[in-house]
């Protein structure tokens, strides 16, 4: 699949007041600085869409996009950011667990993982949560360019290893680079395929 047209479409800090949800819908998450915004552009093809930083803590609300008029991507705010206080902290859980929880046009939640870092907990733990309330999940290695090829199937390794002990088996998994487009057909296939039953 080959996107024509990405247009921003709003901001919300409430699930209620997301676009109407007539069109199937991918969400992603991850922790602060993680790469979400960035896999959006790259997805997209225009490094402007979705604004990044180099400092955690950049998009703060639930942003709609909405692709060639069919479906929409959504760029969450991140978890496990130090510097937020805890009013923000469970403001912001509030209105990323709502929207997951009630938007009914989600296909799925892409969470986003570090390949460079240590498996974490905070992510484990939001995966388990996904789990328990059922919702549609798949897990993207970010920032491969970062890491020689050898360790990147290390590190998957490594965080399948701690997701097995809670589950039976690995969700599935993509590998991305925004750098070099990593990865790019792959989630794009995916996506079209769900669009497209
Ligand atoms: P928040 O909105 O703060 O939660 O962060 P985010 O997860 O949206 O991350 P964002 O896309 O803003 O990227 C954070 C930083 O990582 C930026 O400096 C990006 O340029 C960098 N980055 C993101 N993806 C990649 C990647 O695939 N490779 C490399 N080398 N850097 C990346
Ligand atoms: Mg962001």
């Amino acid at each position: 699949m080959k996107i024509k047209e990405a247009v921003f479409i709003c901001s919300n800090t409430d699930y209620k007041r997301c676009p109407r949800g007539d069109k199937p819908e991918y969400a992603f998450i991850g922790r602060s600085n993680v790469g979400k915004s960035s896999l959006i552009n790259m997805l997209v093809g225009n490094k402007k869409l979705a604004k990044i930083s180099s400092k955690p803590g950049k998009t703060q609300l639930i942003n709609h996009f909405l692709i060639d008029n069919l479906w929409y991507l959504v760029d969450l705010p991140g978890y496990g950011w130090a510097k937020v206080s805890k009013t923000e902290r469970v403001k912001w859980e509030k209105m990323v667990r709502d929207y997951l929880l009630r938007r009914e046009n989600l296909q799925c939640v892409f969470v986003l993982i570090d390949t460079r870092i240590d498996p974490q907990a905070i992510d484990i733990n939001f995966i388990n949560w996904l789990g328990e309330k059922g919702i549609p999940l798949v897990l993207v290695f970010t920032k491969i360019d970062k890491v020689k090829t050898n360790k990147v199937q290390q590190s998957v390794s490594k965080f399948k290893k701690q997701l097995l002990t809670y589950w039976e088996e690995m969700p599935e998994y993509f590998l991305s680079s925004a750098v070099n487009k990593a990865g790019q057909n792959e989630i794009l296939g995916f996506i079209a395929n769900i669009n497209d039953n």
